[in-house]
């Protein structure tokens, strides 16, 4: 289990003296009175040994008529696994051939002279103590039965360690002067890109709340009120398609600060970083490299690259320039590039293994992956004949590479290689344990085109700053105008993200301009933000961290739901308590609500 929180002591009760895992040899002797759950019974005929569990730990308890009475242990051989029970006994040192060194009171037991089951289980629905290497029940099954699994030695100590990140954040943030201050879960509706929580107002009817997506406008509008440093634990919201690393409401470090430009928030940032990692007994060394996103892209494809291995993106254009192979040919004639990856010693890889590449490359969108192979002294693959003698060269190639391409735009073939690059990495070994790489990736675009909705959208949100050196570029040529906005990303994973914030109210107006936001609409949905910059705003910014994701890295899950104590499924849903619910049409009326079930309606909501 998790060892100790705090100390034993205080966790003492009227009803108990001593935690379970607390017990150990120096304690024998000691009349005690434990307390927690039944984790495993062995029932050996004429001796039961009870293995009793709580938050710090598991220690075994053995009814035995050298010191049990008989009707005390004929309890114990009846009493169910998942059981709460109240145990009264006295630590006695066990035996050397019945110690048990993968226990930390392994080396003790408690002799029980009384037992009452204060709190007896039914027939748990999924077992809590596992033999070694058994795996746990199937996921979707541990979060409907969300009690019992969390009662998992693994998911209390992440839940511990969660606890313990949360600590270390607020004395971290507090001895520097941040204050925590909190703001409305009850806001006004201002997407930031992802989709909204909506909450029908009864007093006001057809008007509605909206869940924060972050605190991101009260922490600005924070600073222009003068409280110069915030942070929050903020719980955000957000209605978006779910991943293994997204939940629809999780939480953020979220900071601010008034007076700064990007270093003191990098500076802060890593700061926390190291202080959290050492929460966690990790060492993690300053300051972090860092990237443009320009060279982010074209390295490695990605806006948060893994920086665990190399396996670096290079253009081979010129390369294939000339040859007379469809694919490439178009591609170029079009603009578009040939851009690819050499794997050293992938050259192994069975011709399934590179079809498995090439599935992957273009789940992402690409046509296909263009394979070559360089083994013994030469190149092969169907477009070799098209290249010239000295292509192996040009292309870096060494003995028992294998290279693959995607011919095509950028936008293409990023997400493509990126995919490939990933996968390649773990395929051939390359990524060293326990490392830890983190990038800080710095001068992303402030807009983006989108090409459906037909105009610029914000690629981080609408209040960061446009780059000082790019602000005719807003009017010019806004797709090259740089923003003064970070992310910092660890082995792949976007940990946190922040800006600059413009503290101008022309700018931002005319940031919202070039964000096809009118005038009016502006007034309506971000006159309190005009209005607060109005009226003396300092120059500000700040950053949030998914807090979450730090403590999923932290605590070795793959998944957040294993640091969340009730979280929801991939498809949102509260398995244990069955959300979301539909509602009786009473409660809707005097919501003013009707809602439409409809086919029509399941496809516009689903965006169709
Ligand atoms: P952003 O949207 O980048 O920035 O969010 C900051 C960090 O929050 C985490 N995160 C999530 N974690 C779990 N589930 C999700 N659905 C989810 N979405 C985001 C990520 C991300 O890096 N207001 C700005 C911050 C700022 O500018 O200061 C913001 O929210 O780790």
């Amino acid at each position: 289990m998790t060892g100790a929180t705090v100390d034993g002591s205080l966790l003492a009760t009227s009803l108990r003296t001593r935690m379970c895992g607390s017990l150990r040899t120096a304690d024998a002797g000691t009349r005690v009175r434990i307390g927690g759950w039944v984790h495993r019974r062995r029932d050996l005929g004429g001796i039961v040994f009870l293995d009793v569990r709580d938050r710090e730990g598991i220690v075994q308890v053995s009814f035995d008529p050298r010191w049990t009475p008989a009707e005390v242990l004929r309890g114990a051989a009846a009493v169910g696994v998942e059981s709460v029970v109240l145990v009264e006994g006295e630590v006695g040192a066990r035996p050397a051939e019945a110690r048990n060194a993968d226990l930390a009171t392994g080396e003790v037991e408690v002799r029980a002279a009384t037992l009452m089951t204060l709190g007896p289980a039914a027939t748990p629905a999924i077992p809590v103590a596992r033999t070694r290497g058994e795996e746990p029940a199937a996921e979707e099954l541990r979060l409907r039965h969300r009690v019992l699994d969390l009662r998992r030695p693994e998911l209390q100590a992440n839940l511990v360690l969660r606890h313990r990140l949360l600590q270390a954040t607020r004395r971290h943030l507090s001895d520097r002067g941040f204050l925590e201050i909190e703001t409305p879960i009850l806001t006004k509706p201002t997407p930031e890109g992802a989709r909204d929580y909506l909450v029908p107002s009864r007093v006001h009817p057809g008007e509605f709340y909206a869940l924060p997506q972050s605190p991101q406008l009260y922490k600005q509008l924070l600073m222009v009120s003068g409280f110069d440093r915030y942070f929050q634990l903020a719980r955000c919201f957000r209605d978006e398609d779910l991943r293994a690393d997204r939940q629809p409401e999780f939480t953020q470090i979220d900071i601010e600060a008034s007076f700064v430009q990007r270093e003191d928030i990098v500076t802060l940032a890593e700061g926390l970083i190291v202080a959290l990692f050492a929460e966690a007994g990790l060492a993690v060394a300053t300051p972090f490299p860092r990237l443009a996103y320009a060279d982010a892209m074209e390295r490695y494809g990605v806006d948060r690259p893994d920086l665990r291995y190399g396996l670096e993106l290079f253009d081979a254009s010129d390369v294939f320039r000339g040859a007379d192979f469809g694919i490439t040919r178009a591609a170029l004639a079009a603009g578009g590039r040939v851009r690819g990856l050499r794997l050293p010693g992938g050259a192994r890889f069975s011709r399934k293994q590179v079809d498995e590449l090439e599935a992957i490359a273009k789940s992402a969108g690409a046509a296909g992956l263009i394979r070559l192979r360089s083994a013994g002294g030469a190149l092969e693959g169907p477009v070799t004949r098209f290249l010239g003698p000295d292509a192996a060269a040009r292309l870096g190639m060494a003995d028992g590479d294998l290279a693959l391409f995607v011919a095509g735009p950028d936008h293409v073939s990023n997400p493509a290689l990126d995919r490939v690059r990933q996968e390649a990495a773990r395929r051939l070994e390359l990524i060293p344990p326990g490392a830890l790489a983190f990038v800080w990736v710095l001068d992303f675009p402030l807009v983006e085109r989108d090409a459906e909705a037909g105009r610029f959208t914000a690629v981080h949100h609408p209040f960061t700053a446009p780059h000082p050196d790019d602000l005719a570029l807003l009017a010019s040529d806004p797709a090259r105008a740089r923003a003064v906005a970070y992310d910092v990303v660890l082995n792949g994973t976007e940990l946190g993200g922040g800006s600059i914030r413009i503290h101008a109210p022309d700018v931002q107006e005319r940031v919202f301009r070039l964000l096809g936001i009118t005038a009016e609409e502006a007034r309506a949905r971000f006159g309190f933000l005009l209005e607060g910059l109005r009226a003396g705003a300092p120059p500000h910014g700040g950053i949030a961290f998914g807090f979450d994701r730090l403590a999923m890295l932290l605590a070795g899950a793959s998944s957040l739901r294993d640091v969340i104590a009730y979280p929801k499924t991939t498809a949102a849903r509260a398995l244990f308590e069955g959300a979301p619910a539909a509602v009786p049409p009473e409660e809707l009326s005097a919501l003013h609500l009707r809602t439409d079930t409809s086919d029509e309606a399941a496809g516009a909501a689903a965006g169709d």
